[in-house]
């Protein structure tokens, strides 16, 4: 693998994308970044509030904004936003500029890991789970075009999805 290309973790709300990027890139020494943490400090404020202000419309537009502006650079660990694939924008930009790893996670699990994040504005509905399916059903087939590798997130827990992603790579 080439050895500056960059990593790219996508999958949906609660797959691990932060968690298991933040590992991956302190294993290979690498900066890493979170496309909502970026978009964060870029704003000033939370998801939760840009979506409030600017609906899900202005989200996606700054998100786009910054994943083409992470990309610009080379030899980082990017988790991308569950939803920075329903851009054809940002896939063609994730293909061209990185290995890109989907982290497939049964809802049940993104469930249990999401219930008490206040911070994830889609999921602030009568019934999460149903919602995570209908996302899940939706975006499930982008992920797979993106990826160059799919982790079965749950016979994975993190140190052992970052040994599984890194032979991978290697
Ligand atoms: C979203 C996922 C969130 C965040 C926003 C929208 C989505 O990121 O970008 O709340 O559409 O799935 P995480 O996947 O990091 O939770």
């Amino acid at each position: 693998m080439e050895i500056s290309q960059n990593i790219i973790l996508v999958g949906l709300m609660g797959s691990g994308k932060t968690t298991i990027g933040r590992l991956l890139a302190r294993r290979l020494e690498r900066p890493f970044y979170d496309s909502d943490q970026e978009i964060e400090q870029r704003c000033g404020v939370r998801v939760r509030t840009i979506f409030d202000l600017e609906g899900e419309a202005g989200f996606r537009q700054r998100e786009a904004a910054t994943i083409a502006d992470l990309l610009k650079g080379s030899g980082i660990v990017l988790a991308t936003g569950g939803g920075a694939v329903l851009n054809p924008c940002n896939r063609e930009q994730m293909k061209r500029h990185g290995w890109v790893v989907y982290l497939d996670v049964p809802v049940r699990v993104l469930y249990e890991r999401t219930r008490n994040d206040q911070n994830r504005p889609l999921l602030q509905v009568a019934d999460p789970i149903a919602k995570l399916e209908a996302l899940r059903a939706e975006r499930d087939p982008l992920y797979r075009e993106v990826a160059d590798f799919v982790l079965d997130g749950a016979r994975h827990h993190s140190s052992n999805a970052v040994q599984r992603i890194l032979k991978e790579w290697e």
